[in-house]
């Protein structure tokens, strides 16, 4: 990886850092002593997740999802498979699904059915950026970084091809990269 593989740094690692704090901030004033169950959905929220529990103040409780949306080309079908499923019981919990990008929507929305279904006694959704322009089924993001326009984005847990999550940066990617 080399600095010409970004066209432009979108958000800094301070400024990321200043976002999470006013992200927990509200998480924190609207629910107080209330502890949370955290499902952060892999792997792209990995830093998220860790960055945004280290700042809440309540009780919380961390499980992990992991799902993939089958479609053609960059679009979901409509049809998500669960690969990795949270181990504990979320009744009766305020859950808060953690995401690094809503797009289509569809991951989020259909999680966000599975655990109400499973009988939690709230979903929010917390997540660090948001294309609206890519929308294609409407979901509220309770707790929301960023909205960006529909640019390949990468760093802070969003990879190109597995690679670029290390960042502590959100950026660009440059066209050089993915049209070689
Ligand atoms: C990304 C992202 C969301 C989903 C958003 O995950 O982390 O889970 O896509 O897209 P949607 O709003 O159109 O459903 P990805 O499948 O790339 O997996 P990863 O986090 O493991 O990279």
């Amino acid at each position: 990886m080399n600095s010409t593989d970004f066209e432009k740094i979108l958000f800094s690692e301070q400024e990321i850092e200043k976002r999470v704090d006013e992200l927990a901030d509200e998480i924190n004033n609207l629910y107080g002593n209330n502890p949370v169950f955290l499902v952060s959905v892999l792997k792209g929220s990995a830093p998220f997740t860790v960055d945004l529990m280290k700042r809440l103040k309540m009780d919380v409780t961390l499980d992990f999802i992991a799902a993939s949306s089958y479609g053609t080309g960059t679009d979901s079908s409509g049809h998500l498979t669960v690969t990795k499923d949270i181990t504990l019981d979320i009744s009766g919990c305020d859950v808060i699904v953690i995401e690094d990008i809503v797009d289509s929507g569809f991951t989020l929305s259909k999680i966000k059915e599975m655990l109400k279904g499973r009988g939690a006694k709230s979903v929010r959704i917390a997540a660090m950026l948001s294309k609206p322009s890519r929308r294609k089924v409407h979901i509220d993001t309770d707790f929301l970084g960023y909205e960006i326009p529909d640019e390949f984005v990468v760093g802070y847990g969003l990879d190109y091809a597995e690679k670029y999550r290390n960042l502590p940066f959100i950026a660009i990617l440059s066209r050089s990269v993915y049209e070689k």
